[in-house]
Formats: structure tokens, sequence, C-alpha cells
């Protein structure tokens, strides 16, 4: 299996990344990880030129080219970000909104009808946890894997983190675990 994450933490070393670490321990296989705060690849913002509208493929010819074939490549795809005044962050989002000529399919017409690959989303959220306090991460991450055709296998969030960690909620610890292991079955693991 191969896995490609989208990873949209300013912190290389936060929660989030703990949670992604413990993630890949379970999910094993192949994995590559877009650091969106740290890539080398240079990736321009979506400049809403329409191209993809009548062109499957993007007019800005970038780091995301590669980004492209790995998505394409990947059998199972993690999206993982800290809420940032209630959204993913600003660096993720970027590389997300690159990845519109997936929605843009509908008007081409060319839509696969069969959901391809497993998608799985982990956030994390410093406040103490709150009604809808991942509803806007969940609203952009959600609807990305619908227009993706990838199959939404689970999403696993960690609020409280000023105070809180892995080590201090070990049951989310095991949702975790749990979910990496759903994602393996899904792809016959
Ligand atoms: C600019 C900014 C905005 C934030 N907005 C929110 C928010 O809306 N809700 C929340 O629960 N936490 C918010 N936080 C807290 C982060 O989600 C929290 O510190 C998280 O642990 C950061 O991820 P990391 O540990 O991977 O760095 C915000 C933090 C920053 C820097």
């Amino acid at each position: 299996m191969k896995t490609l994450v989208l990873f949209g933490s300013a912190r290389a070393n936060g929660h989030t990344k703990a949670m992604l670490d413990l993630f890949l321990e379970t999910l094993g296989g192949e994995v590559e990880i877009i650091d969106a705060y740290r890539t080398e690849l240079e990736i321009a913002p979506c400049k809403d030129c329409r191209f993809c509208w009548h062109k499957n493929g993007c007019s800005i010819k970038d780091g995301m080219v590669s980004v492209y074939e790995k998505l394409e490549e990947a059998d199972n795809i993690v999206l993982a970000s800290p809420m940032y005044f209630h959204s993913i962050s600003g660096k993720l989002k970027t590389i997300i909104d690159r990845l519109q000529p997936y929605w843009a399919s509908c008007l081409r017409k060319d839509k696969p009808e069969a959901f391809r690959k497993t998608g799985s989303i982990l956030m994390v959220g410093g406040a103490p946890s709150f009604e809808n306090q991942f509803l806007g991460g969940e609203l952009v991450l959600k609807n990305l894997l619908k227009d993706m055709s990838i199959h939404f296998t689970g999403e696993v969030t960690l609020p409280n983190s000023d105070r809180d960690s892995l080590e201090t909620r070990p049951d989310i610890a095991e949702e975790i675990r749990a979910l990496a292991q759903k994602v393996r079955e899904a792809n016959g693991l």
C-alpha cells in the first residue's frame, strides 16, 4: 500500500506530527509526506484561471506537478492539520486549492464513478473541546476527499492540545491505531 500524506502543521514536531507518527506506525507500507510548511517544492496559489474547467490538469507548472503524480500513484491519502482559526492551516489550504482540477471533473464530466482510494483525516485543536471545534477543517477535508472520489475511512481529532497530548489521552491514541488498522483492512491487508 502506498500512502501519501499532506501534512499541515507549522511545527515540525508538534501534536499533529505525533498523531501522524502513531498512525503510520500501525499503517506500515510505503509512505511519502508532503510537508506543507517545509517542502522544497514551489507551490503557487490557485489563480482561478479555469483551465481545469476544460482540461484535466493545471495551467501552473510548478511543484504541484509532482504532487499530482504522487496523488495518482497512492492507494491511500492522509490529511493531517492543526486547527488555525477554525480551519486547516494556510499552507495546507494553498496545496488543497491546487486540487481544484479534481473538483472541476464534475464540470468536465469525467469524474470517476467509483471510489478509488482510501482517505483519513487527523486534526488537532489547542482549545478545550467545544461543539464544532473541528467543523471548519472537516468541511474542507471531507469534501476534498469526496471531490477526489476517495473513500473517507475516518477521522481522529485531539482537542485541548495546549494541555493534553497522546500521552494524557491514551483513548485518542487507541482511536488512531484503530483507524490505521481500518485503512489497512480497506486496502486488503
Ligand atoms: C494561528 C493559530 C490559530 C489557532 N486557532 C485555533 C482554533 O481555531 N481552534 C483550536 O482549537 N486551536 C487553535 N489553535 C491552536 C492549535 O490548533 C494547537 O496549538 C495545535 O496543537 C497546533 O498543532 P501542532 O501541535 O501540530 O503544532 C491555533 C493556533 C494558531 C497558531
